[in-house]
C-alpha cells in the first residue's frame, strides 16, 4: 500500500461484508468458524466463485488461439482480466503485467530471465532478514548459478528494516535489491517508495514482493517507483493459481523467456525461434484463464468496497487485537513495527505454538503457527515459529473476542 489512514486505532466497525463470504459460514468443531489466517490464503467472495463458474459453464476455450466464438470469449475475459488487474495497479500499459501461476513464480522469473543473465562473480543481491523463503530461495538459487553474493539487511527488534544499514549496503557492487512489501510474519510494512528511490540514485533495480501488500491498501507500482512488483491472486480474495508480475516495460522487453512452450512464441524454426511480443513472452502454455476472470471479479469485488476502506478497517482491528493479545499474561508479541499490516505474530510461554494453534481450532478459531515460511525472521527471534493471526476485510471485533477467548482457555489447560 501506498499510503496508511492517519488514525489506526479508532474503534473498529465492522465492514459488514460477511455475508458475501460463503465459507465463512460454517461450523468447526461445533461452533461458528473464525478465519484469521488470510494472510496464509484469503477467502473467496461468492462473487469471485460466480465468476468462475461462470466462464467455465459457459465460455471456456483455449486463449489465444481458436477463431471459433468460445476461444474469442475466453480470449475477452482473460485480456479485459489483465487490464482490469493493470488498472488496480496503476501500471502503464498491458505490456508490464505478466500473469503467473503466484508470488513464487513472478519472483523466479525475475531471478532468472532478469538477474542471471546480468550477473557476475562479485557481485550483489541484497534482501532483508524478514523476507519469505520465496524471497530468498530463489536469490541463493541465482547466486549459485552466477557466483554473485547473497547480502541481509537487518532488521531490529520490533522488526523494522534497518534503512541505515541498507543505505550502507547498497553500493556499487549491489546488482538486485528484493524486498518485501509487508512482512508475512510480522506484518511490518517496508517504506518502498523511500527504497525505490535510494536504490534507483545508484542504479540498483528494485522487485518488491507484494503478496502480502496488495490485500490491505491501494497498491500504485508507478507511485512506488518500482521495478518488478509480484503478488499473488489467493491472497488477494482470488483463486489460487493465479499471480502478477509487474515490470517495467524497458525491463521485460530485453529479457529473454523464462520458460519455452506454446503462446510465448511467434515463430518456431528448427533453426530458430521468434518470441511473442510482451507480455506473452512469459506466458508459456495454456494459462489459469478461469482463475484470472475470478482475480478479475476479486479486484472489481476490493474496489467496491474501497482499498481505502479496507486498509482503515484493518488497522482499527489490528490495534484492537494487539492491545488485548498484550494484555494476557505469558503471551509475547513478535513484530511491533510503527507501521504495520494486519497479521500479528505471538508466543505463548511454555506452550509451542503448534500446540496453540490445534487447540483454538478445537474452538472453531483458525490461526496459522510454524515458521510461516520465513526461517529467518523465526532465528532471528530465537523462537521455533509462532502463531499468527491475520486480519482481512471480513473480520470483525467479534472474531478478535472469540480468538482470546480460545486462547485464554487454551493457555489455562497448561496450567
Ligand atoms: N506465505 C504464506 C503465509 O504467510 C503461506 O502463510
Amino acid at each position: 500500500m501506498n499510503s496508511l489512514p492517519d488514525t489506526p486505532f479508532e474503534a473498529s466497525a465492522s465492514l459488514d461484508v460477511r455475508a458475501d463470504f460463503p465459507a465463512l459460514h460454517q461450523e468447526i468443531n461445533g461452533r461458528p468458524l473464525v478465519y484469521l489466517d488470510s494472510a496464509a490464503s484469503a477467502q473467496q467472495p461468492q462473487v469471485v466463485i460466480d465468476a468462475v463458474s461462470r466462464y467455465q459453464s459457459h465460455d471456456h476455450a483455449n486463449v489465444h488461439r481458436g477463431v471459433h466464438t468460445l476461444s474469442h470469449r475466453a480470449t475477452d475475459a482473460y485480456e479485459s482480466a489483465r487490464n482490469r488487474i493493470r488498472a488496480f495497479i496503476n501500471a502503464a500499459s498491458l505490456s508490464e503485467v505478466v500473469f503467473t501461476k503466484g508470488t513464487t513464480e513472478s519472483i523466479n522469473l525475475v531471478a532468472q530471465s532478469f538477474a542471471r543473465p546480468r550477473l557476475k562473480p562479485g557481485d550483489r543481491i541484497v534482501v532483508s532478514h524478514m523476507e519469505h523463503h520465496a524471497n530468498i530461495v530463489p536469490w541463493q538459487i541465482v547466486c549459485g548459478q552466477t557466483g554473485a553474493e547473497l547480502v541481509v539487511t537487518p532488521i531490529d527488534e520490533r522488526g523494522q528494516l534497518d534503512l541505515e544499514a541498507l543505505d550502507r549496503q547498497l553500493d556499487d557492487r549491489v546488482a538486485m535489491l528484493a524486498i518485501g512489501h509487508v512482512s508475512n510474519a510480522l506484518g511490518t510494512i517496508n517504506p518502498i517508495a523511500d527504497i525505490c528511490r535510494l536504490a534507483h540514485e545508484r542504479d540498483i533495480p528494485v522487485l518488491v514482493d507484494g503478496a502480502q501488500g496488495v490485500p490491505h491498501g491501494s497498491v500504485d507500482v508507478a507511485a512506488l517507483g518500482c521495478d518488478f512488483y509480484a503478488f499473488s491472486g489467493h491472497k488477494m480474495f482470488g483463486p489460487t493459481g493465479t499471480g502478477v508480475l509487474y515490470g517495467r516495460e524497458a525491463l521485460l522487453e530485453d529479457m529473454p523467456p523464462y520458460q519455452g512452450g506454446g503462446d510465448m512464441i511467434l515463430e518456431v524454426r528448427f533453426d530458430g525461434t521468434v518470441y511473442n511480443e510482451l507480455p506473452y513472452k512469459f506466458e508459456a502454455g495454456t494459462p489459469n484463464i478461469s482463475g484470472f476472470v475470478g482475480l478479475a471479479a476479486a479486484v472489481d469485488y476490493l474496489e467496491t468496497i474501497g482499498m481505502q476502506r479496507i486498509a482503515r478497517h484493518e488497522q482499527a482491528l489490528l490495534g484492537i487485537l494487539t492491545k488485548r493479545l498484550g494484555d494476557i499474561p505469558g503471551v509475547r508479541l513478535i513484530g511491533t513495527a510503527a507501521h504495520k499490516a494486519s497479521v500479528q505474530s505471538f508466543v505463548v510461554e511454555d506452550i509451542h505454538p503448534h500446540d496453540i494453534g490445534t487447540l483454538v481450532d478445537q474452538q472453531g478459531v483458525a490461526i496459522r503457527t510454524g515458521h510461516h515460511c520465513a526461517m529467518p525472521v523465526m532465528q532471528y527471534f530465537d523462537v521455533p515459529g509462532t502463531a499468527r493471526a491475520s486480519l482481512a476485510l471480513y473480520n470483525d471485533e467479534n472474531d478478535v473476542d472469540r480468538l482470546i477467548a480460545a486462547l485464554d482457555r487454551a493457555i489455562r489447560m497448561f496450567q
